[in-house]
């Protein structure tokens, strides 16, 4: 079955061949590129290319970065997406996410982000999860505090982009972490 998730105020679906323009546009946003791997603008060839690359499955499988889309159930509009892959070793995976800008500050990254790291946790049995972020990037370091992860060390200059390298930080949350003390019937 393909991958869907449902959460209060949002949809997280598989992306598909249409959602192009609209990932080519969040990604020509210089803001949205700014701790990115990509350089804006980002072509409807370039979106088009990345989606035939992570929609060769249904659901994300070990070893192989997946991009759901974050879809506001209220009105249907597309407000961003997440990046997920599964480690080799089946027991880890990382994360990411990337919203329009006019999407910020709403809490729907947070929303989402919860609801892939309980799928990854719960129906994948995951033992840890993983995010890399710019030291630059508060807000996405807000966003995986608000989760619970730890930031546990930064790598110096491991981060290409053009022509320049950049730290990257590297947050981490554990399952027992995710559950609670009482192992998180929830
Ligand atoms: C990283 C990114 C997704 C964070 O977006 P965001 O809007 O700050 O995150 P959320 O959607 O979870 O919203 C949280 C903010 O909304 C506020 N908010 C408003 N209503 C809220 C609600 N109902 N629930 C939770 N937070 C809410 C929070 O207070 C928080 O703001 P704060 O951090 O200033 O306190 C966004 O900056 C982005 O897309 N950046 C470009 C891509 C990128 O860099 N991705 C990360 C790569 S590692």
């Amino acid at each position: 079955m393909t991958f869907s998730l449902e959460t209060e105020r949002l949809l997280l679906r598989w992306m598909t061949s249409d959602d192009a323009a609209d990932l080519a546009e969040r990604r020509s946003d210089p803001l949205v590129a700014q701790y990115q791997s990509w350089i804006a603008p980002y072509s409807l060839a370039q979106a088009q290319s990345l989606i035939e690359t992570v929609t060769a499955h249904d659901e994300p499988v070990i070893g192989e970065w997946a991009q759901p889309v974050i879809v506001r159930r209220e009105d249907g509009q597309t407000v961003g997406d997440l990046a997920v892959r599964i480690g080799e070793d089946g027991h880890s995976a990382e994360i990411g996410y990337t919203l329009h800008r006019w999407a910020w500050g709403n809490g729907y990254a947070t929303e989402a982000a919860a609801a892939l790291v309980d799928y990854l946790i719960r129906d994948r049995h995951v033992h840890r999860v993983t995010a890399m972020t710019d030291p630059g990037n508060s807000a996405s370091q807000r966003l995986l505090e608000r989760l619970g992860f730890t930031h546990e060390g930064t790598l110096r200059e491991s981060f290409t982009k053009g022509e320049e390298t950049h730290d990257d930080m590297v947050f981490g949350l554990l399952d027992r972490e995710w559950r609670g003390p009482g192992g998180g019937a929830a």
